[in-house]
């Protein structure tokens, strides 16, 4: 029969040693900050995306995964495209205090073009500050990702930018000047003449070098800001100096979904090619009340790219302290006979905290000394007839090849010494 190949754009992970790196690590960093680990659903209503993220979005416009469900329910549900407005709803729902500093992790889903570092189904670290409003928390989340990036997992070759997008009036003063620079613009493509309508923020992102050439001369948001707005700017980027953190201004980042204000940031890498963010966030004040709660939240949050992560640690990966696996005993049962005693034995080393894997497939001594190499066994542990009536086992050291018999109640003893 033929094989069903994975879903495009998706991957399997054959080796999770890199990905549980990265969370575990994560956890432990940002426990330091008092963040706490929630999870929210994979099943999200459709609704919650277009009013967070913004009908024109790409994501909600083109990207959502909706779920038909079998009994033709009205109800019209999709697969997270990002957790952002996920952990707001949860917060909504839950009412915990504030500030509510709080991480999970996992599968999101984009019905994207798939390329390098670019999948359908991909996963993130994703953290938010709900009910903070001082630009220095800004500051403290931007400094504990680049601590993360640089200290904990090793990374140099990266950059951080960031942009000033002022509070919605100041957002909505700069458009005005925005749209008429794009109404006497000549010679721009068509997604962005669209965008100069419904979302002419986005036209940045254009990927036409023609658009880029003519948006240099485009005005900046950073330079169309209140005073009070321009205060926290310059706040912004004083404390990160404070902090030694190196950073780009970069006038021409908006980030792609609508919620943002104020802050926005990426975490960059050249090693990744096109899609070369591993990393964004930024400050969202709008969202809590978008999203039923009574008072005002302002917050500020940011998601990290685990696949793309992933392909920057792998050419690094052994200067990582990524745990070496523990030493493995296979247990060799040489007939059908043995095997209830294999599996005794072994249960009594499971329960001794040891690492067994017992062969159960009858298979020829030499066979099964093959495989038990290839797993990288310490010890191969043998029961024959003989060692079954004298309660006894052998022991061979895979790597010398030296053996001896040993009583089988001084087993776990030995392994353990
Ligand atoms: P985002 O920029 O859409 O932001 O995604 C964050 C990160 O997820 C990206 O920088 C990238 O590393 C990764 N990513 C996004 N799409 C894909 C894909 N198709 N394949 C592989 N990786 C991908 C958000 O999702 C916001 N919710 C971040 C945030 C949290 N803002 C405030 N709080």
């Amino acid at each position: 029969m033929s094989m069903i190949p994975r879903v495009k754009g998706t991957q399997d992970f054959i080796d999770c040693a890199i990905f549980n790196f990265i969370v575990d690590q994560f956890a432990q960093h940002v426990s330091l900050y008092h963040f706490q680990q929630i999870a929210t659903p994979v099943l999200e209503h459709v609704e919650l995306f277009k009013r967070s993220l913004g009908q024109h979005t790409d994501v909600v416009s083109k990207e959502m995964f909706i779920v038909q469900s079998a009994n033709e329910s009205q109800e019209q549900i999709c697969l997270r495209p990002e957790a952002t407005a996920a952990t707001v709803r949860a917060f909504v729902e839950n009412n915990p205090t504030t500030p509510w500093k709080v991480y999970s992790y996992g599968p999101m889903f984009r019905y994207e073009r798939p390329q390098k570092g670019r999948f359908r189904q991909f996963h993130q670290i994703n953290l938010e500050v709900i009910g903070a409003q001082s630009i220095s928390q800004d500051v403290q989340i931007i400094t504990m990702l680049d601590r993360f990036f640089h200290e904990k997992l090793k990374l140099n070759n990266y950059s951080l930018q960031i942009n000033f997008l002022g509070t919605v009036a100041d957002r909505a003063n700069y458009l005005k000047t925005l749209k008429s620079f794009l109404t006497s613009a000549q010679g721009i493509c068509a997604t962005c003449t669209q965008r100069a309508t419904t979302n002419p923020l986005r036209i940045f992102d254009c990927k036409v070098e023609e658009c880029q050439k003519i948006y240099q001369k485009a005005p900046h948001i950073a330079d169309h800001l209140s005073t009070e707005s321009k205060q926290e700017w310059e706040q912004l980027k004083q404390e990160l100096m404070l902090l030694s953190i190196s950073f780009v201004y970069n006038p021409k980042l908006v980030r792609g979904l609508d919620y943002y204000n104020k802050t926005v940031f990426e975490f960059a890498s050249e090693n990744l090619g096109a899609q070369n963010a591993f990393c964004g966030g930024g400050r969202y004040d709008q969202l809590a009340k978008e999203l039923g709660a009574r008072e005002d939240q302002p917050s500020i949050g940011a998601a990290i790219g685990i696949e793309r992560l992933m392909l920057l640690l792998e050419p690094i990966r052994d200067t990582l302290p990524i745990a070496q696996s523990r030493p493995l005993y296979v247990m060799m049962p040489l007939s059908q006979a043995q095997q209830p005693l294999a599996l005794l034995l072994a249960d009594t080393l499971h329960a001794a905290n040891l690492v067994v894997d017992t062969l159960l497939d009858g298979d020829s001594l030499k066979s099964m000394m093959r495989k038990a190499n290839k797993m990288g066994a310490v010890y191969a542990l043998i029961l024959g007839d003989q060692e079954q009536q004298n309660k006894t086992v052998v022991v061979k050291n895979m790597m010398t090849g030296e053996q001896h018999e040993l009583a089988q109640v001084d087993l776990a003893t030995f392994l353990k010494r």
